[in-house]
């Protein structure tokens, strides 16, 4: 082959994704995605477009993440910066300016006394770094026999093996082996029969909470050292904490010496339009996990917040020895730091957590305009988010939100989340009026035409 021919191929290469096989997509059917292949090329504001240049109104925020929007040009523009300056800098032993400026930024924004941030790179590593710091925070306390962790059915935590042992999806947990030991769950705060369609906090299902009395009593409280749950579990299908629920759960924790941590990974930075749902309830947890909106999406991040309280049990014995034995190659990467200063900035500048905040009546009410669709049995909303809860075809769970997820990107224009058999919204917080309208009218239409 001439060298010119080679370098066109080469090119050609790089450039047309024809060969679907080497990728192994996660979460994803890799066998059905490969015979109709949904390809995204660029992003801009709400919309992607797909490789033949379809926009597609987006109305998950990526994957719960995008809060800002697609493409900002003030992150855009940082991430530039940030590569040309510094590409890394030694997460252990040394830092640069942007850990602390980032960590600072993210202190301000949580609620009560929880001003120390533990930076990684994902949520999963987010649940795994809070789980290892309740260990370890009662180990150094001479409390080593607080060893149990409790979570809860139908909580999502991440991938990691933490997450999966008190994360509560079976298919999640089943294929992993045996997981951590000594890990027990809560029962999940949902009811169709008691809080089907309900726009915010359902008003039943606070007593749930006192399952967490039930454990102790099991376990003894002695031997438990953290219950972690998500404010809002998002991933299996939007489920908003019923009102009480969080500050009961609180009140248990406290009464037995129980770590709180709110999973924020997808509550956090606007969704439930504040900064972190945390404040939306009035509860102050003793650690947050965040990742996601930290960044808008737009580079990988996640991290962990902690009250003083935490920091300072660790911050004894001589001082060259390492007081928290864990952290990542990329803990504080610096063009996440940066990604994050500007997307913090950003949020504050357009007051993005207040417009979230301001426009979920709205949000609610084109959500429940579905109502009374066949195969609609349930619409959850809170914040900006929604779950449209579809009936199972027979023989097929999870079919027939599949084919709406489809349809809404093949035929509709509109990205949505099939998870189980709920189709999940979550659009970016800059989205308009008019934009959550058509997002509402074009998933209505999905859910017609797949039937
Ligand atoms: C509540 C929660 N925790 C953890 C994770 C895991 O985050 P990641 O996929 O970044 O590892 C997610 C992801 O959706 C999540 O929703």
């Amino acid at each position: 082959m001439a060298p010119t021919d080679m370098a066109q191929t080469r090119r050609a290469a790089v450039t047309a994704p024809n060969d679907l096989e080497s990728y192994w997509l996660p979460f994803t059917p890799n066998r059905s995605f490969k015979r109709s292949p949904r390809l995204i090329v660029r992003a801009k504001d709400m919309h992607y477009y797909s490789a033949d240049n379809r926009p597609l109104l987006d109305g998950t925020a990526g994957l719960w993440c995008t809060n800002a929007g697609h493409n900002r040009d003030p992150i855009v523009a940082a991430i530039n910066r940030a590569a040309e300056q510094l590409d890394y800098s030694p997460a252990f032993q040394f830092a640069h300016p942007a850990a602390f400026e980032l960590a600072s930024g993210v202190a301000a924004l949580a609620p009560g006394d929880l001003n120390r941030v533990f930076f990684c790179n994902s949520g999963s590593e987010a649940v795994d770094t809070a789980l290892k710091i309740a260990l370890a925070y009662h180990n150094v306390r001479g409390e080593g026999g607080r060893t149990r962790l409790i979570g809860r059915e139908r909580g999502y935590h991440g991938v990691g093996f933490g997450g999966i042992s008190v994360g509560g999806i079976v298919n999640n947990r089943k294929f992993f082996g045996s997981l951590l030991a000594g890990v027990d769950h809560l029962p999940a705060t949902y009811s169709r029969e008691h809080q089907a369609f309900t726009k915010g906090e359902p008003q039943w299902g606070a007593h749930f909470a006192d399952e967490l009395e039930r454990l102790v009593a099991l376990h003894d409280g002695s031997t438990i050292a953290a219950v972690i749950v998500e404010p809002m579990a998002g991933s299996t299908g939007v489920l908003p904490a019923p009102q009480g629920y969080l500050q009961r759960l609180r009140a248990i924790c406290d009464r037995h010496g129980i770590l709180l941590i709110f999973d924020e990974v997808i509550t956090g930075f606007g969704r439930l339009g504040y900064a972190f749902a945390a404040e939306r309830y009035g509860v102050v947890p003793d650690l947050i996990t965040f990742a996601k909106g930290v960044t808008s999406g737009a580079v990988p991040m996640g991290g962990v917040i902690a009250r003083d309280g935490i920091y300072e049990a660790f911050m004894r014995g001589p001082e060259h020895v390492i007081e928290l034995f864990h952290g990542y190659t990329y803990s504080a990467h610096p063009l996440a730091c940066a990604t994050g200063l500007a997307t913090l900035e950003l949020y504050r500048d357009e007051k993005l957590f207040a417009r979230a905040k301001s426009l979920e009546p709205r949000f609610a009410d084109a959500a429940m305009t579905l109502k009374g669709q066949p195969n609609v049995l349930d619409i959850r909303t809170v914040g900006l988010a929604a779950g449209i809860d579809l009936a199972s075809r027979a023989g097929a769970p999870g079919l027939r939100a599949y084919q709406v997820m489809e349809r809404a990107f093949q035929e509709e224009g509109v990205m949505v989340r099939a998870a189980g058999e709920t189709i999940a919204l979550s659009p970016p917080l800059i989205v308009s009026e008019a934009q959550i309208d058509e997002i509402f009218d074009k998933v209505g239409r999905a859910i017609k035409a797949v039937g």
